[in-house]
């Protein structure tokens, strides 16, 4: 016991004076002061190519990134659709990141209540918030608590086993269902609720909503937004991938296509080439194999256009949702500017499910941080967060919930350069020496948190891909955060 307890020590004090940035190749400096420690707030993709780019970029700065959730990778586990698997391989990335000698992860810890972002500044020369966009815009109509309704951020979360929607269980024992927004996570919503089971059993999808959707009735997805075709949000690839799902065929409204191939003429490539396709699948008539293809077709999917929300409506026993009301809009102005008038025309449409799907929204999580409510983002310049030295944003959180993996991590790396260039300037000190995750981990260990740490991460990865293999899926998720802990703990 005693030589445990000596070889305890001797390590933690061999720790302490050792250079930092040992582990690393290159410079090492004999002094604990001059080891710059930087925390990162979020285990997202801002998270990991933040963490990715400081490492990359000085040979002897440490990086510790705190995760709320006891598993790592943001939306890229809980957002990205499971019939996307592809899209997952950044994870690779992300663990060659997480695993290098100057990363650590330490997860269920939520920052704003387990310890605040004012005792991180204390641990760390700088801390950088990533901690994406945990909530959604809302409509803001009556009715849209109403049992049937559905914010796109539950539906997604649920069927990619978010600890949080477990219990959502969405009702899907009506035909018809509308979701608002034509953005790419509406197109995802769309294919889960409308793909064939084969294709989805062979997935990471959940097995509660694979056997929800098992029994679903949903038979028509309406995919509504606010302005017009030359407006919708979606990519081609996704809107391409609408188009040739199994067992559906598109159902457009052809009045709603009036002059838009006129205005093609003078936009970008992009969108030109997206709206084409939207033109050919809503107007063209199709070739022989196509409408037979089509015939065959039991459920249906189709974008309505110049519709907002105006109320959820319910039905008699006021119990459960039974259609929608639908401002009909006219546009002012064209391109992405355009705006959506109302033209005082309303339009019912009955459905039993509502998924609003018009955006994610990032929240404040602790009072001392400066925080936009207006805009829903953290006030920044080139991810240096206004007012608030030693403080710097990325992902979601810095620029708003727009924008693919690759973006983020654009976004990402700029942060990681501003952080760097005020360590070279000296506009961060980054002399005296800082206690960094000692602190933290004494501060949390006091409140009775039990961080997890990456090789805790990897008995759950490893379980849920063992799962998974016994049932033909790549992983089968853990659901709540108490089983996570168990296998992490075991
Ligand atoms: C449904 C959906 C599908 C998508 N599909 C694709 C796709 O197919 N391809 C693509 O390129 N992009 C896709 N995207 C976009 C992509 O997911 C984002 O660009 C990216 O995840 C944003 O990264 P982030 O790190 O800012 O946020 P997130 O990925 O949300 O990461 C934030 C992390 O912070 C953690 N956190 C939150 N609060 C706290 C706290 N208080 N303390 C500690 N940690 C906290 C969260 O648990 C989370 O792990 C999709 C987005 C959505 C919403
Ligand atoms: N496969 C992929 O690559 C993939 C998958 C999922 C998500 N993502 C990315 O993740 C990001 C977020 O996606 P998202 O779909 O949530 O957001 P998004 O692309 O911004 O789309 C939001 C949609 O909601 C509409 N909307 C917003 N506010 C509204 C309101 N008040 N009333 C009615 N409609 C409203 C928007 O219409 P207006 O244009 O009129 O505002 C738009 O159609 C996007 O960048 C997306 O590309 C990528
Ligand atoms: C990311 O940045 C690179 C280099 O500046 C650029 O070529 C690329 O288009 C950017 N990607 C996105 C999605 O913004």
């Amino acid at each position: 016991k005693t030589y445990f307890l000596c070889s305890y020590l001797i390590f933690h004090v061999l720790q302490s004076i050792v250079p930092c940035g040992l582990g690393g190749s290159g410079k090492a400096f004999l002094s604990t002061s001059s080891c710059p420690k930087v925390c990162i707030v979020g285990s997202g993709p801002a998270g990991f190519y933040t963490a990715q780019h400081l490492i990359k970029a000085r040979q002897d700065v440490e990086v510790d990134i705190y995760e709320r959730l006891p598993v790592p990778f943001g939306l890229v586990r809980f957002g990205v659709a499971p019939d996307h698997p592809e899209v997952k391989n950044v994870i690779n990335t992300f663990t060659q990141t997480a695993k290098h000698s100057r990363c650590s992860f330490y997860g269920n810890v939520n920052v704003g209540k387990d310890v605040t972002v004012d005792e991180l500044q204390g641990a760390y020369h700088a801390v950088v918030l990533s901690y994406g966009a945990e909530g959604n815009r809302r409509m803001g109509v009556p009715g849209e608590d109403l049992p049937g309704v559905y914010s796109a951020k539950d539906f997604v979360g649920w069927y990619n086993g978010l600890p949080s929607c477990r219990e959502l269980k969405p009702d899907l024992s009506c035909e018809t269902a509308v979701i608002l927004g034509q953005g790419n996570v509406a197109l995802d919503v769309a294919r889960i609720l409308l793909s064939p089971l084969d294709i989805l059993k062979k997935t990471d999808i959940t097995q509660p909503a694979l056997e929800a959707l098992a029994e679903s009735r949903v038979q028509k997805v309406l995919i509504v937004g606010r302005r017009g075709p030359m407006q919708v949000a979606c990519t081609i690839k996704e809107l391409r991938e609408m188009v040739n799902l199994p067992g559906t065929r598109p159902e457009m409204v052809t009045a709603d296509f009036e002059g838009v191939s006129e205005a093609l003429k003078d936009v970008p490539r992009p969108r030109k080439r997206l709206t084409e396709l939207l033109l050919k699948t809503a107007l063209d008539a199709p070739g022989d194999k196509e409408l037979e293809r089509r015939r065959n077709a039991a459920k249906v999917w189709g974008f309505r256009f110049y519709r907002s929300p105006t109320e959820i409506l319910a039905d008699p026993g006021r119990s459960r949702t039974a259609g929608i009301r639908l401002a009909v809009n006219r546009l002012e102005g064209s391109g992405d500017a355009a705006r959506a008038v109302l033209t005082g025309e309303v339009e019912d449409v009955s459905c039993g499910l509502v998924i609003s799907s018009i955006g994610y929204k990032s929240l404040p999580i602790d009072p001392a941080v400066p925080f936009d409510s207006h805009r829903a983002v953290m006030p920044n310049s080139v991810g240096r967060v206004h007012q608030a030295p030693g403080l710097y944003c990325s992902g979601w959180l810095k620029t708003g919930p727009t924008g693919v993996i690759a973006t983020t991590m654009n976004n990402s790396f700029d942060t990681a350069r501003s952080l760097l260039e005020d360590m070279d300037s000296g506009a961060l000190d980054v002399s005296p020496a800082k206690p960094g995750s000692q602190e933290v981990s004494s501060l949390l260990e006091k409140r009775g948190v039990r961080p997890v740490t990456f090789s805790d991460w990897e008995k759950i990865d490893s379980l849920e891909t063992r799962r998974g293999d016994a049932c033909g899926k790549p992983r089968e998720k853990l659901l709540s955060v108490e089983e996570m802990l168990k296998v992490a703990r075991a």
